[in-house]
């Protein structure tokens, strides 16, 4: 079967699932949404968001892209960011970035001819990349070098957030949190914490 079939059947089993056993569920998300929480992640398929927190239909606010960037002149990034800061007001915001990453493993590689918009998307990442040459120059393993500079990422991504005048000028300033998910063991790791900001950087 190919996949759109079959996604299409688990989710007729899905919603089957869920109505049974909570009747008021779907009425009850269909009169809309109050997340407490932003998540910024990656494009990966292997880091679908809410899978990874077990979070519920209505929990988050999502924007995913390739290597999880955010910036101001970025019209999609900005615009969530916005609507997520000053319509939805969410206490939170998640940067999660993850081990083995495609997006900045091509930050540290030679430009691919054959993608031209992935290239001028990860122009910052080559810049963050050569801000830290000496740190990631450093680690000889190449598995581990794209895993550093997916954790400098992150952190560079919660710093812009923080600078950001979407939330300079919010009503009620939402916390930053910077995430890193370790494939191998599929667990998070906090980088950055709103209260103990570095955790484990
Ligand atoms: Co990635």
């Amino acid at each position: 079967m190919n996949p759109p079939k079959r996604f299409l059947l688990a989710n007729l089993a899905w919603s089957s699932e869920i109505a049974a056993r909570e009747p008021d569920f779907f009425t009850q998300l269909a009169q809309g949404q109050q997340p407490r929480v932003l998540w910024i992640g990656c494009s990966d398929s292997r880091v679908p968001a809410e899978r990874i927190i077990n979070a519920r239909p209505g929990e988050l606010f999502v924007h995913r892209n390739i290597a999880n960037l955010f910036a101001a002149d970025d019209a999609n990034a900005s615009s969530v960011v916005e609507y997520a800061v000053h319509a939805l007001e969410v206490e939170h915001i998640i940067v999660c970035g993850h081990h083995h990453c495609g997006g900045v493993r091509a930050a540290l590689s030679a430009p691919s001819p054959a993608l031209p918009l992935v290239n001028r998307r990860i122009a910052g990442l080559r810049e963050l990349a050569a801000r830290h040459r000496a740190d990631l120059d450093a680690i000889d393993d190449m598995d581990a070098r794209v895993d550093r500079l997916a954790e400098l990422n992150v952190i560079e991504q919660v710093a812009r957030l923080e600078a950001s005048p979407i939330l300079r000028d919010a009503k009620r300033r939402p916390q930053v949190h910077g995430w890193v998910f370790g494939l191998r063991e599929g667990r998070l790791l906090q980088l950055h914490d709103a209260h103990n900001a570095a955790v484990a950087a």
